[in-house]
């Protein structure tokens, strides 16, 4: 294990983490769920081929905050050298705490390049990798895994995977030929959590209080995606903090518009696309209103101040939120 234990001194505070979610843990929501205290955010899935190739959308999903607090970078691919020139590239311009290889994602375009979770049938490989990051960057590596049908072969991948080098291994309750469909197995996270040195966190469907306290208690990190989004609170009403109320959840989704829209003016969106890529979070956070009809109409921040104004009787300023301390690191 590297020396260099962020992982299990940030894992001992029994804070929740937020999940590595493409299209959703960008900078402005990784800032969101800190503040409400996760342990440390994972941003999307960034391609090694991509960022060594020069190609700069594989960096600007990476892009973070300038000194982001507990920054964690998801890398996938498959060749050990170009994921590890990867990381020496991300971990130069952004020096996140530490980095995640994905090997986790079922996605039909990743895993038949061999990518994502079809690295779990290919254990000697994945565990290369490992060990050619862990050897050129001098932080932790983790890796985000699934289950597989037989936890015998789980067993042998995670204890691979630390034989190489690995920190830390967070592993979605479910096998990659489930997807997102039925329930999350946690008995055997725990079965495979004995069997390892190093620390193991579970994802997959967590979203109360009583569920998080269980499996911390059994000595497991707990990551949140989906129950996250919307709601980046989580983190703190998962620790027993109040839940806000809608007029406090329309503040929050306002802040998050106005970080977003900031966020993505540097990658060349104008306010109007910044706002379209907003409408899935937008939903997420005003899921309570019985109509959402007037959502669709909503296409500048201005906008949504207006109507967030007039709906819950506020008088929400855009200035009121300070962005100064966010800049990017691009
Ligand atoms: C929209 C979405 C995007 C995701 N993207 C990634 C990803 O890039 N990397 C990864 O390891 N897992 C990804 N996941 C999986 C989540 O990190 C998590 O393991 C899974 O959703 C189960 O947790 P939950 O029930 O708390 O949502 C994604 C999940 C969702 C819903």
């Amino acid at each position: 294990m590297h020396e260099n234990n962020f992982y299990t001194e940030k894992l001992k505070q029994k804070q929740a983490i937020l999940a590595p979610m493409a299209g959703y843990t960008d900078a402005p929501f990784r800032y969101l769920a800190n503040s409400y205290g996760s342990a440390w955010a994972v941003t999307e899935m960034v391609s090694a081929k991509a960022l060594v190739n020069g190609n700069l959308q594989g960096i600007e999903i990476a892009a973070a905050y300038k000194n982001e607090k507990d920054l964690v970078i998801q890398i996938y691919g498959r060749e050990p050298e170009l994921v590890a020139e990867a990381g020496q590239i991300l971990f130069e311009k952004y020096q996140p705490k530490a980095l995640d290889l994905n090997m986790g994602c079922p996605v039909k375009k990743i895993i038949s390049k061999g990518m994502g979770s079809s690295l779990m049938q290919e254990p000697e490989l994945a565990a290369k990798i490992v060990n050619s990051l862990v050897n050129k960057v001098n932080i932790p590596i983790s890796v985000k895994m699934r289950l597989t049908y037989k936890d015998k072969a789980a067993a042998s991948i995670i204890q691979g995977l630390e034989d190489a080098g690995a920190s830390l291994i967070a592993i979605h309750a479910r096998t990659a030929e489930q997807k997102y469909t039925g329930k999350a197995n946690w008995q055997e996270i725990v079965k495979l959590s004995k069997l390892v040195k190093i620390p193991i966190v579970g994802s997959g469907d967590i979203t109360s209080q009583a569920e998080f306290e269980n499996y911390s208690k059994q000595g497991l990190g707990i990551m949140i995606a989906r129950a996250s989004l919307g709601k980046p609170w989580i983190f703190a009403s998962l620790r027993g903090a109040a839940e806000p109320d809608k007029k406090e959840i329309a503040k929050i989704c306002f802040k998050h518009a106005v970080l977003h829209c900031a966020w993505y003016q540097n990658i060349g969106l104008n306010e109007k696309q910044s706002m379209q890529k907003f409408r899935s979070k937008l939903l997420a956070y005003l899921v309570f209103l019985e109509d959402k009809s007037e959502l669709r109409h909503i296409d500048s921040l201005d906008n949504l101040r207006q109507f967030i104004n007039s709906y819950f009787n506020l008088e929400i300023q855009e200035s009121d939120i300070n962005t100064k301390p966010m800049q990017r690191e691009l």
